[in-house]
């Protein structure tokens, strides 16, 4: 079997999903802040039977990789990559959230770090790109300090809550 991956970062431990992160899992992502910053894929309300799925079969999904954000104990958020193809197989999207309670104490910075630069480690890529809504400013201020720099707005690329919002893309290539 596969080493387990554990980064122990300063003020957060990325680590694998595992069976027992459901009830933390719902706590903290069933909240309308956090979906109105993420892509309608993200469940609101985000229930139970969302929870157990994602544990036994969302965060193994191929094309991806997924890591809780573990505070005091407990998976309060999420981030990973999602590995693109083809052309584009040494690119990959960084995302991520976290429970609204940690929220301006410098966990996603630290995550975001850690995360990348295991990315870089451990994955044949040279690219590795977030979109981010330009009106999500603590995303924005967690990728700039993790050191990812702005490239490109795609005016109105995104349609949320019916409303188009332009998509900043910032990106770190190696
Ligand atoms: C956006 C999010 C990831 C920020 O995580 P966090 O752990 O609170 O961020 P940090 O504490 O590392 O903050 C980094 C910086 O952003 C600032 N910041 C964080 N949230 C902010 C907000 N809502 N408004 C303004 N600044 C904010 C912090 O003050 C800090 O800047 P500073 O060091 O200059 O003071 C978190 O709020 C979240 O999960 N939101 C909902 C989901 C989401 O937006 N996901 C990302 C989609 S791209």
């Amino acid at each position: 079997m596969a080493e387990p991956i554990i980064l122990e970062l300063k003020t957060c431990t990325l680590r694998e999903w595992r069976e027992g992160d459901e009830e933390s899992l719902v706590q903290n992502a069933n909240n309308k802040k956090i979906w109105d910053n993420v892509r309608d894929l993200f469940p609101y309300p985000y229930t139970r039977e969302n929870a157990e799925w994602w544990i036994k079969e969302g965060c193994k999904k191929e094309g991806a990789f997924s890591l809780a954000i573990e505070v005091h104990g407990n998976a309060v958020g999420g981030i990973g990559f999602v590995f693109k193809e083809d052309i584009y197989r040494r690119t990959m999207e960084i995302g991520y959230w976290l429970g609204e309670e940690h929220w301006g104490k410098g966990i996603m910075t630290d995550a975001v770090q850690g995360i990348t630069e295991y990315g870089f480690a451990n994955f044949d890529v040279c690219r590795i790109y977030a979109g981010v809504f330009d009106t999500n400013i603590g995303s924005i201020r967690v990728l700039e300090k993790a050191g990812y720099q702005l490239e490109a707005r795609l005016r109105k690329n995104i349609t949320k809550n019916e409303q188009p919002v332009d998509e900043l893309i910032y990106v770190m290539v190696r």
